[in-house]
């Protein structure tokens, strides 16, 4: 019921953005979602699909299988929607490409075993991949896709703006300059901005951000993982097309080629 609902809200959506000729979702999802410049949780991605089953072991039957990366790429093999505009080997190709995408899509989490309580400490996210321009990095307190919440809510604060380096090795600072005014720049939701993928030359765009946490007061054992969201038919030159201007998944808003991938899920003990 709530799926259905979800559709028809994102229909919707879809069709007030084809009304409105480069309606604001237009700029806010292929592309990623650059004026929700404010933390988010993985279930936002309601049309990303999932890349692993682990993340939705909470979910059964076939909603969670609709969730599902291998879903969307049997959707392209098919030539479900806009994949119809491609002949039977331009849709193994695309397959193919998508497929190469998430291979060697990664996140990493490097944070301390064991940290005293109240004391500040870095948390460092590593990525690779994303078909670009931007991938988007959070940290959570579980990696299950529906129901993880920022660590904020296990009183694991973030202190002043995370540090983050692009695929040039060079720090950005273009997303925390993007927040309003005086608004607080210690954003748990980042873009990270100039990801590109080579697929013909096996080039994936590398990034790290580095967060400074401050641990909580009272000792226990903490999970925390991050998030990693990318997109993967824009790497493919059957995947890219040109509307008003900008570069458009083939398959549209809600063909699922975004992706959330989760970290492995890592305990702290706070002493
Ligand atoms: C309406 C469906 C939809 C929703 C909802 C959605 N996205 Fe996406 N997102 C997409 C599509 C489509 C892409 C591009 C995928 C591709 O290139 O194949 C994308 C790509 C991205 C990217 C990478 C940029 C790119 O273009 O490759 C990020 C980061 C992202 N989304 C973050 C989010 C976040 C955070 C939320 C929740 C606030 C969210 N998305 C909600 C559809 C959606």
């Amino acid at each position: 019921m709530r799926y259905i609902y979800f559709k028809a809200s994102l229909t919707l959506l879809v069709l007030l953005s084809v009304a409105l000729g480069r309606g604001s979702i237009a700029r806010a999802y292929p592309g990623g979602p650059l004026q929700d410049v404010t933390d988010a949780a993985p279930y936002c991605a309601g049309c990303h699909s999932s890349t692993d089953e682990n993340q939705l072991r909470d979910m059964q039957g076939p909603r969670k299988q609709q969730m599902l990366a291998s879903k969307h790429i049997a959707a392209i093999k098919a030539g479900t929607g806009n994949y119809s505009k491609l002949t039977p080997d331009q849709r193994n190709q695309l397959a193919a490409d998508v497929q190469k995408v998430d291979d060697n899509a990664k996140v990493s989490l490097h944070v301390p075993a064991v940290v005293g309580r109240g004391t500040d400490f870095a948390a460092r996210v590593d990525t690779q991949g994303g078909s670009g321009p931007v991938v988007g990095v959070m940290l959570l307190d579980e990696d299950l896709r529906n129901q993880a919440r920022a660590i904020e809510a296990e009183n694991l604060a973030i202190v002043g703006a995370p540090e983050v380096i692009g695929p040039d090795g060079k720090r950005q600072e273009q997303w925390e300059a993007s927040r309003y005014d005086d608004f607080p720049r210690n954003l748990n939701f980042l873009v990270v901005f100039g990801i590109k993928a080579d697929l013909a030359t096996n080039q994936f765009s590398n990034t790290k951000v580095v967060y400074n946490l401050s641990a909580p007061t009272k000792p226990g054992k903490y999970t925390i993982c991050a998030a990693f969201l990318y997109g993967t038919e824009k790497a493919s030159p059957l995947g890219r097309v040109e509307v008003h201007g900008r570069t458009m998944p083939l398959g549209g808003f809600d063909a699922t080629s975004g992706r959330i991938k989760f970290s492995e899920l890592k305990t702290i003990e706070v002493r």
